[in-house]
């Protein structure tokens, strides 16, 4: 079968090669899956091969790894041990991150991976969700413990990520502030919900956001840093941007008062119903930044790193068949 994967740790040169590879067997416990549509993240290249997300004994995930480990497809086989899907059963789902993920013609996954595409939402729409929108809810709700009435201030409001972010704060009756960069990606944040977006490029956030009770960061550094302070005692700070050893450290939190939390996305199929039903309502949209097929895997990757991203990147592997509620394809 046709797949992508990284053949090298990075240092330099992207090494994402498309070719072809034995299709996986699923075992008694896993269900094997016709991939159609794959949200790809742009960090992989390195985390999948930096140490970051070993196996579950310690080592280091022997390369060549399949990349894209959120997707969307239908069932080809279950194993004669698993239960509640069926062959030709659209599904969707999130990968462990130690496996290898779904940028390949077929897949193999856990039940506990995946749940059912209801029948009004695309393999497009649906492929973004068990990374995309899946951290941000648990950003959200697991960890931020975010509730109505409060203000939460997301940074990178416009990146796949974000988008979902805020969405699902304001669906939530939170009152959303967000950053980005640049006029395109600010009015993306406003048409999303965002009550202030804010250009970091020509703002600081600490003059114009005012106080807010979460902050949810998606983009690390400098913005993350400046955070700290910028809570008031008893606000929550949650972030994924980095790895484990730059997680926030509780001494430093529990001097200023406040939470901080850094957390890698788990698989959480009855999440995933919660989330999917939003898209099928229409109370949240997904914002696709570009299609590739899976031939140009390689170039997806290297065209991100050198332009502005909305949204969700994705690859096609087999032409999915219903319409998206995306609003801003190219
Ligand atoms: N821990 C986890 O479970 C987890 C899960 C998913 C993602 N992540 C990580 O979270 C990060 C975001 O993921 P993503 O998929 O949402 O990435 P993404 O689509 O690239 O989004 C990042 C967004 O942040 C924006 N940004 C960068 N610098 C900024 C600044 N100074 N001010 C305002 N906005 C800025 C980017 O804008 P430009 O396009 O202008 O650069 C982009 O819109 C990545 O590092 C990823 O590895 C972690």
């Amino acid at each position: 079968m046709k797949a992508a994967w990284i053949t090298a740790p990075r240092a330099g040169d992207l090494s994402i090669s498309v070719g072809d590879t034995d299709a996986p067997v699923p075992t008694e416990g896993q269900i094997l899956v016709d991939v159609e549509t794959v949200g790809l993240t742009f960090s992989e290249p390195t985390w999948a091969t930096n140490g970051s997300l070993p196996l579950p004994d310690g080592s280091m995930r022997p390369l060549p790894v399949i990349i894209g480990h959120e997707f969307a497809g239908r069932v080809a086989r279950v194993g004669s041990a698993t239960s509640g899907f069926a062959v030709g059963d659209r599904v969707f789902g999130l990968i462990d991150f130690w496996r290898n993920g779904a940028a390949a013609e077929q897949a193999n996954v856990l039940p506990g991976e995946i749940t059912h595409v209801p029948s009004a939402v695309s393999s497009l729409d649906a492929c973004t969700l068990p990374i995309g929108a899946l951290t941000a809810w648990q950003a959200l709700f697991d960890f931020a413990h975010l509730k109505k009435g409060e203000t939460v201030l997301i940074h990178g409001g416009a990146g796949a990520v974000g988008t979902f972010a805020i969405q699902l704060a304001k669906d939530a009756g939170a009152r959303v502030i967000a950053t980005a960069r640049g006029q395109a990606a600010t009015a993306l944040c406003h048409a999303l919900g965002a009550e202030h977006a804010i250009d970091t490029s020509a703002e600081r956030f600490e003059d114009v956001a005012g106080q807010v009770d979460v902050i949810f960061d998606t983009v690390g550094h400098e913005l993350l840093e400046r955070s700290w302070s910028f809570l008031q005692r008893g606000g929550r700070l949650v972030t994924i941007s980095g790895e484990a050893e730059d997680a926030p450290s509780p001494e430093r939190a529990a001097a200023l008062g406040i939470e901080a939390h850094w957390f890698i996305v788990e698989p959480n199929p009855k999440q995933l119903d919660q989330i999917v039903k939003k898209v099928e309502e229409g109370r949240i949209v997904v914002q696709i930044d570009r299609c590739y097929p899976l031939s140009d895997a390689h170039k997806a990757f290297v065209e991100a790193e050198n332009r502005a991203r909305q949204g969700k990147t994705i690859l096609v592997v087999r032409e999915p068949r219903a319409q998206s509620s995306a609003i801003n394809r190219p």
